[in-house]
């Protein structure tokens, strides 16, 4: 029995593996501190909930168009034309079981054999999975811990040129948390159109700034037309398992070969959950709660910060937006594996190699600072603290 080549391609979210890992350790009985898969510990706002509740109780349980509920589309159209300052129609938002399939239809849709796409390395693995699988080159463009992870422009523009097909960029990003500047972005929309590039622009934590402001390449004139946006309610409101995710797509016609991927792989996105989300716009409380969430992050992203500037070999920057820490262990002399499994194996807590997020990932170490209240976030510190003198050696 074989199995088809394109198959070895693939790569994987190594965030579920150790999720898994971390989940036997508890059933072993170990009391884990998971900080390795993004996620938060905050209930989905009441009203969402709600929503849901009287989807199902009045039997909404039953097929939706592939694209998405209409009201939900319409919604979402409104909302993405104010954030991000544009005009968009209900027809070119598709909802999706969550934001990644986003990723896969996007590439699918736009990338031959031997095409290239630019990529953040590290990055949401997801991306060179997929790139590798379609058969597209993926070519990355390296997300540099000296300069506090600022997307390098002089960089993009050596690696860009007439077979670049795709440019993906993320901001505020996973794992690092940069975010890109309006001179980044004007850059990147200068390359994207010299070389007649689409860009996919993966803003699932548009809402989750700390510090300065988000801003979306949208917003650059001319780039309207070539960008797919990614957003999902998965971060922002505390709903990963939900699956609720959508695109926003350059038009109507894109929308619908998008539309013909979701017919194709999974009909449509589950019924009663876009009716949850629906609930979510235009709603005054629901917005307080994402605000609460992303005041308590940020004391959170502060408080772990500070946990490991005292850890010896460890050198962090302190992110502008996302959930996550990605310090820098080089200084430990160990590799970021190693790191990993000492923290997991000895201290009881689950983050991940930087690895996991591309080879430009080594070096470093991905904790997420949204799972965990911040009580049980200096237990961590002070568990790996208790450690750390073993690591050293
Ligand atoms: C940058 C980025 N894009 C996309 C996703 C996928 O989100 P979802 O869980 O909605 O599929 C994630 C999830 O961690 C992410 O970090």
């Amino acid at each position: 029995m074989q199995l088809a080549d394109r198959i070895s391609r693939l790569g994987t979210e190594e965030a579920f593996a150790v999720l898994a890992r971390a989940k036997q350790a508890e059933r072993e009985g170990r009391d884990m501190i998971h900080m390795e898969i993004g996620d938060t510990d905050f209930n989905t706002p009441k009203a969402i909930v709600d929503g849901a509740v009287e989807a199902l109780q009045s039997n909404k349980t039953k097929y939706l168009p592939s694209a998405g509920l209409m009201e939900l589309r319409e919604g979402l159209a409104k909302k993405l034309s104010k954030s991000r300052g544009v005009d968009v129609l209900p027809e070119e938002v598709v909802i999706t079981p969550g934001g990644k399939p986003m990723i896969f239809y996007t590439i699918l849709s736009t990338i031959n054999e031997g095409d290239e796409v630019i990529y953040p390395n590290p990055g949401f693995p997801t991306y060179e999975s997929v790139i590798n699988f379609t058969g597209g080159k993926a070519v990355a463009l390296e997300m540099k811990g000296e300069s506090g992870f600022n997307f390098d422009v002089e960089e993009l523009k050596k690696i860009a040129n007439e077979k670049t097909k795709l440019i993906i960029i993320n901001s505020p990003q996973n794992p690092t948390g940069g975010i890109l500047t309006r001179e980044s972005l004007e850059a990147i929309a200068e390359i994207a159109k010299k070389y007649d590039a689409w860009v996919f622009a993966d803003e699932v934590y548009s809402e989750m700034v700390f510090d300065g402001e988000f801003e979306s390449i949208l917003s650059i004139p001319g780039m309207r037309e070539r960008t797919i946006v990614l957003d999902a309610y998965t971060k922002t409101y505390s709903m990963s398992g939900w699956r609720v995710g959508y695109g926003m797509c350059p038009n109507k016609e894109f929308a619908s070969v998008i539309t013909n991927l979701i017919n194709n792989s999974v009909s449509c996105a589950p019924n009663f959950t876009q009716w949850g989300a629906l609930a979510a716009i235009d709603n005054p409380e629901v917005d307080a709660e994402v605000a609460a969430m992303r005041e308590e992050f940020k004391k959170r992203r502060d408080v772990l910060f500070a946990g490991l500037e005292n850890l010896e070999g460890v050198a962090c920057h302190l992110p502008a937006g996302a959930i996550y820490l990605f310090p820098d262990i080089t200084g430990t002399g160990r590799s970021s594996n190693d790191v990993y499994n000492f923290v997991f194996d000895k201290a009881n807590v689950a983050i991940l190699p930087g690895t996991s997020f591309g080879r430009f990932g080594e070096g470093y170490v991905r904790m997420s600072f949204a799972n965990n209240s911040i009580e049980r976030i200096e237990e961590a510190i002070e568990r790996m603290a208790k450690v750390w003198p073993e690591l050293i050696g």
